[in-house]
C-alpha cells in the first residue's frame, strides 16, 4: 500500500512509551503511517493521555462487563473495525486474545515483547534474563499467530546484559531499543514492503530469517 496511508490501530493497558515512539514516528509529512485510533482495556492507562494530547481517537473497553473472553474479543474486534486498521498493533496490550481475534487480524497483527524470543515468552523477561546469566537479552516485534508470543519474527535487537544489572537498568535499555524497532516494523508494513507469508514473515519480498531482521548494538 505505498500510495496510500496505512490507518493503524494501537492496543494498550499502560504507560504506553511504545505508542509515544509510533506517534512521534508518525508525525512527518511523508509518513505513511495514520495513527487512527488508541483503545486500552483499563481506563487509567496512561497511554491514552499520549493519544489524546496527540489529537488521537481513544476508547476504553474493560472486560469485567463482559460474559468470558470470547465475548470481550468480539466486542473489541467490532470497535476497532469501525476505525477500519490496516494494521493492529499492540503495544503492551496485557491480554490473551482469542483465536477468533487472532485470525481475524491474520497478517496484520503485530506485537512487541521484552525478550529476544522464543526465549522468555510470557511474563518477567528481564528478570529470568538475568537469573539465568544471560550476556544478551532484547526484545522482538512479530506477527501474532495463535501461539502466544510464537509468532513469525520481524525484527529484534539485542541488549548486552552487563555484570552489574538490575532488572531496572536492563528494561529502561531494552525499552529504549524497543521505540526503535517498533516505529521501523510498522513503517515498512505501511511502506508495504513487510508482509505475512505462508511460511513466515517477508521482507521485500524475500523471507526473513528466523530472528528476523537482526540488531546489534
Ligand atoms: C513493553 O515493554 C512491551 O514489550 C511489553 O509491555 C511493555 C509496554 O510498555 N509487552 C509485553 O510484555 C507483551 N507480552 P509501554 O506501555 O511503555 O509501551
Amino acid at each position: 500500500m505505498p500510495s496510500k496511508t496505512c490507518n493503524v490501530v494501537v492496543l494498550l493497558s499502560g504507560s504506553g512509551s511504545n505508542l509515544q515512539a509510533l506517534i512521534d514516528s508518525s508525525l512527518g509529512q511523508d509518513s505513511p503511517v495514520q495513527i487512527r485510533g488508541v483503545i486500552s482495556n483499563r481506563a487509567d492507562a496512561y497511554g491514552l493521555e499520549r493519544a489524546k494530547a496527540a489529537g488521537i481517537d481513544t476508547a476504553v473497553l474493560q472486560h469485567q462487563g463482559f460474559d468470558g473472553r470470547q465475548a470481550f474479543d468480539a466486542a473489541l474486534m467490532a470497535l476497532i473495525d469501525g476505525m477500519q486498521p490496516d494494521l493492529v498493533v499492540l503495544a503492551g496490550f496485557m491480554r490473551i486474545l482469542s483465536g477468533d481475534f487472532v485470525r481475524h487480524y491474520q497478517g496484520r497483527l503485530l506485537n512487541i515483547h521484552p525478550s529476544l524470543l522464543p526465549k522468555y515468552k510470557g511474563l518477567h523477561t528481564h528478570q529470568r534474563a538475568l537469573e539465568a546469566g544471560d550476556t544478551e537479552h532484547g526484545c522482538s516485534v512479530h506477527f501474532v499467530t495463535e501461539e502466544l508470543d510464537g509468532g513469525p519474527l520481524v525484527v529484534q535487537a539485542v541488549v548486552a546484559v552487563a555484570p552489574d544489572d538490575t532488572v531496572q537498568s536492563l528494561a529502561d535499555r531494552v525499552h529504549h531499543q524497543e521505540h526503535q524497532i517498533y516505529p521501523l516494523a510498522v513503517r515498512w508494513f505501511a511502506q508495504g514492503r513487510l508482509r505475512l507469508g505462508e511460511h513466515g514473515a517477508l521482507l521485500d519480498g524475500q523471507p526473513l530469517a528466523a530472528s528476523g531482521h537482526l540488531i546489534r548494538p
